[in-house]
């Protein structure tokens, strides 16, 4: 018996990836991060908030040594997926000569990541890559190289796994899409 549909902010959900789906594409992930890494210690920088449950559950699979550090990217107001990127927050680490690992949510039109990557590639990284639970491609806009996607999906607005919509739905362990 599958979950059932839920209603957010008086919209509605269907379920759309189980726990379980989740579970083995981050495995999958994180089993590739462990064999691309072994022996360069990376500096797995998470993206908060969105992207908390994911890292959680990634880097408790990474089989070699590694740090993680939180920041938040601070952006203008706007629509969702059109704030610019100002700064980052929370990035004390000395991250020169560090292979970088980019933890994110969802790559959507890779707004985001398009801004944020040249600020970090402006420390001095050895070198950087991203992470995504999520990518769009039909709704990428930037050309940024995702390495590292757990699961592509269609143009549909997803919440649950540490997503919201307007701040509601984190804490689902299920992913459910708008219908
Ligand atoms: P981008 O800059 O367009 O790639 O958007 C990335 C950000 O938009 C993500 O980190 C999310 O916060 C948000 N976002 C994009 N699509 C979704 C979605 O389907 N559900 C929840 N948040 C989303």
């Amino acid at each position: 018996m599958g979950s059932p549909h839920i209603t957010i902010h008086q919209k509605a959900f269907r379920p759309y990836l189980s726990a379980a789906a989740l579970d083995e594409a981050v495995t999958a992930l994180a089993a590739r991060l462990s064999a691309d890494y072994a022996g360069r210690e990376p500096l797995f920088v998470v993206v908060l908030t969105g992207a908390f449950m994911f890292a959680s559950d990634l880097l408790k699979r990474m089989t070699e040594p590694c740090e993680i550090v939180f920041i938040r990217v601070a952006s203008y107001e706007g629509t969702a997926s059109s704030g610019v990127v100002q700064e980052i927050l929370g990035l004390r680490e000395d991250v020169q000569g560090r292979h970088l690992v980019v933890v994110e949510d969802i790559v959507d039109t890779g707004t985001t990541m398009h801004q944020l990557l040249p600020t970090l590639l402006a420390k001095g990284p050895a070198s950087v890559e991203i992470a995504t639970l999520f990518s769009k491609p039909a709704s990428l806009r930037h050309d940024i190289a995702l390495r590292y996607v757990a699961l592509e999906i269609p143009n549909d607005f997803v919440v649950g796994y540490g997503l919201d919509y307007d701040g509601l739905g984190r804490n689902l362990p299920d992913v459910y899409v708008a219908v």
